[in-house]
């Protein structure tokens, strides 16, 4: 019987920072946090860059989408102030500058990096974050997950080792004939499959569940009583 679930915190502690900055993973590894998820789209110029949205709009003071810029571009755009002004000058992180900030902490964090490809579908992206991966030596240390299960097929002909959790939303009948098809090591869902028959059967099947994004306390017992392996939240501080 699982009594204890790990605390993830969602795009860093992002109910209280700027979400995907490094200010944000910063206060996780801060809160005790066991893991941090952050989401990956591409530039223009192929750079990994830390964002949650296709377009820029929403975190940062610039309009458009990611794949229309380079990199260098995107760093002169400020990613903290549309969250509070004291969060100007947050910038946007690349992929490599979280691994660099990872492998230099003392720390055992877990790195859950979620590939954004399933709106805009990123040429080669899986490769670049395979081999960033390998250059960094972090495999033991990270999960890749994605809604899109055509580019975790991808990931996984690439990799056979590398954790993968394919990633659904809502009760999606279909997940665990998915999960096993792509060779992904767990499903990454919401609080409504986790505590379905649907989620019973893939933990019986031998599939853990990371469950997002749970913001309320109150949910904690049930999930862990479910059994699952992972919680999400944009306030990891409360859970631990
Ligand atoms: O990876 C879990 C969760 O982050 C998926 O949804 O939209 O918050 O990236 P979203
Ligand atoms: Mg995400």
């Amino acid at each position: 019987m699982v009594s204890h679930a790990s605390i993830f915190a969602h795009r860093g502690l992002s109910g209280h920072y700027p979400e995907n900055t490094m200010a944000a993973f910063q206060a996780a590894m801060d809160s005790g946090a066991d893991g941090i998820e952050l989401d990956v789209q591409m530039t223009k110029d192929g750079q990994l860059v830390i964002i949650h949205d296709e377009r820029i709009d929403r975190t940062t003071d610039g309009n458009g989408y990611v794949k229309d810029f380079t990199y260098e571009e995107l760093n002169e755009l400020d990613a903290g102030g549309w969250f509070a002004s004291s969060f100007t000058g947050e910038s946007l992180p690349t992929l490599e500058n979280v691994f660099q900030w990872l492998v230099k902490e003392s720390n055992r964090l877990t790195l859950n990096i979620e590939l954004k490809n399933d709106i805009i579908h990123y040429e080669g992206m899986e490769e670049k974050v395979l081999n960033l991966i390998d250059d960094y030596q972090l495999e033991e240390r990270i999960i890749l997950s994605s809604f899109n299960a055509q580019s975790l097929k991808k990931v996984r002909e690439l990799h056979p080792t590398i954790s993968i959790g394919y990633l659904i939303a809502g009760i999606r009948t279909d997940a665990l004939a998915v999960a096993e098809d792509i060779g992904a090591d767990a499903i990454h869902c919401q609080e409504d499959f986790a505590l379905s028959n649907y989620g019973k059967k893939a933990l019986e099947a031998g599939f853990p569940l990371r469950v997002y994004t749970v913001n309320r306390y109150e949910a904690k017992a049930d999930l862990v009583a479910a059994g699952v392996e992972v919680i999400m939240t944009d306030y990891p501080e409360q859970f631990k």
